[in-house]
């Protein structure tokens, strides 16, 4: 297999744990190279069912290198329980396969209240609706160059110095903006030390990890987390996460060349949805955005939020493909659409009078587009049982088809249902 990056072509929960899992088996070690515990990716092997944040998705398989990388940010908290929750399930989750880069940045408890405390602060209308888990502060401070890294955790003096330095800014912020508690900054490095020596063992070299696995002739296969249209500078700002979701961000978080990107898969749900605030041109109200949501199970993987259903948008798609250049689609979630009498697809825009390809770039311009609307027919039965391209209904077939015109990208994967074994690869 050639170096693979696997994106979320929408808004997330497209189905890349599932794929990311699939593929792992060919692959001689699996990268997260961006977003923290933002992330939920399920994997269902054997009608088992897996939800993962940080641990990058290919961990069910035995012997397969599992790498956090520096673009990542990460909450040890969160990493310590979902090993301790693997470990417990027999899975080997020793640093003999499972690294975390020296230079991933830590999220810190005064992140996490920092996130809640802005949500919180905002109006109705401006809220992003994130996940609470801190990632946003985490980025800046990563960016104001007073970020904790991950090979502070085994330099206690400079931990303790770095919280301090951090802590000075914050705390006005807490006290005389969001009227709650400072953090004292004793406790905060105290309460972390127990969970930094337990982190420590986990630390490497994730850059030279990947280019030896190549060097042994090995594939790497990069796992992204969320979508692009939640990319800092390529979604729909504000309402995006604060990382680059981007395929070309494989490579600067995790310390590789592009050149060593050879194949580019978007993970792209047969339908779309989206969690959290945000414009959404093809949203829907009616009973069918409620069959989705039910016949999906539509809920967060992370917050357990309802996620917002609607048709399939191919603007949103093409975008996705000209920014990470893919290389094929995975289409996931077909079976969800079986038994729909019509399948709407959204080929273009109406914005400021004029019929648009892909998304406007000024600010919030996505809320004031109008989806053109074409129409197919949809199947009837179970689809979830296909094991060759060819046992797929007509009409299941020719939306694919239709996808594949409308966005110059071919399918390469069809997922029919949740489990790892439910998948055609064509
Ligand atoms: P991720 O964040 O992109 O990894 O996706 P999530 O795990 O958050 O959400 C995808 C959900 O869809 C999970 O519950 C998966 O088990 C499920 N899933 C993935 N592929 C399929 C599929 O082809 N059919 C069905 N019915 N469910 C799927
Ligand atoms: P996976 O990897 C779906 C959304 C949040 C919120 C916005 C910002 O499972 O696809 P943040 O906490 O990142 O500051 O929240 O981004 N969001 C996701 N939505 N799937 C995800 O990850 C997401 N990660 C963040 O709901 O709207
Ligand atoms: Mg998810």
């Amino acid at each position: 297999m050639s170096n693979t990056v696997i994106v979320g072509t929408q808004w997330g929960d497209e189905g890349k744990g599932k794929i990311v899992d699939m593929l792992a088996e060919k692959a001689g070690a699996i990268v997260r190279f961006q977003g923290g515990n933002n992330a939920g990716h399920t994997l269902v092997v054997d009608g088992e069912q897996c939800i993962l944040h940080l641990i990058p998705s290919g961990v069910l398989h035995e012997g397969k290198k599992c790498l956090i990388s520096n673009g990542v940010v990460l909450d040890p908290e969160v990493f310590l329980k979902e090993i301790d929750g693997l470990a417990a399930k027999g899975v080997d989750v020793s640093p003999a396969r499972l690294m975390i880069s020296k230079k991933t940045q830590i999220i810190m408890a005064y992140h996490k209240l920092l996130d809640n405390c802005r949500e919180s602060m905002k109006s109705a209308d401006s809220k992003i609706g994130t996940t609470g888990r801190g990632i946003g502060p985490c980025y800046e401070d990563k960016m104001s160059r007073i970020g904790v890294r991950a090979a502070d955790l085994a330099d206690p003096e400079l931990l303790r110095a770095k919280i301090e330095a951090a802590l000075v800014e914050k705390n006005v912020l807490f006290e005389k903006l969001f009227n709650v508690e400072p953090l004292d900054p004793e406790k905060v490095f105290q309460d972390l030390l127990p969970i930094a020596e337990r982190v420590a063992p986990y630390l490497a070299d994730v850059s030279s990890e990947i280019q030896n696995t190549i060097k042994e002739g090995k594939s790497v296969l990069f796992e992204g987390a969320q979508g692009v249209h939640l990319d800092i500078d390529h979604g729909t700002y504000p309402f995006v996460t604060s990382s680059n979701v981007v395929a070309g961000n494989a490579a600067a978080g995790s310390g590789c060349g592009p050149r060593q990107l050879e194949r580019i898969i978007g993970i792209c749900k047969a339908y779309t949805t989206r969690v959290g605030a945000g414009p959404f041109p093809t949203e829907l109200f009616d009973e069918v955005g409620d069959t989705l949501q039910r016949v999906g199970h539509e809920f967060g993987a992370t917050t357990g939020r309802k996620r917002r259903c609607g048709w399939l948008d191919m603007v949103v798609l093409r975008e996705t493909a000209r920014l990470c250049d893919l290389t094929e689609f995975a289409l996931t979630k077909l079976d969800v659409l079986s038994d729909l009498d019509e399948l709407k697809i959204c080929v273009a825009y109406e914005y400021r009078g004029e019929k648009v390809a892909y998304p406007p770039q000024e600010q919030n311009g996505m809320a004031h587009v109008k989806p053109v609307y074409e129409s197919m027919p949809g199947w009837k039965g179970d689809i979830t049982k296909a094991k060759k391209y060819d046992e797929l209904p007509v009409e299941a077939r020719n939306y694919i088809a239709r996808i594949e015109e409308l966005s110059g990208v071919k399918v390469g994967i069809v997922s029919v249902g949740p489990d790892r074994a439910e998948t055609i690869v064509r």
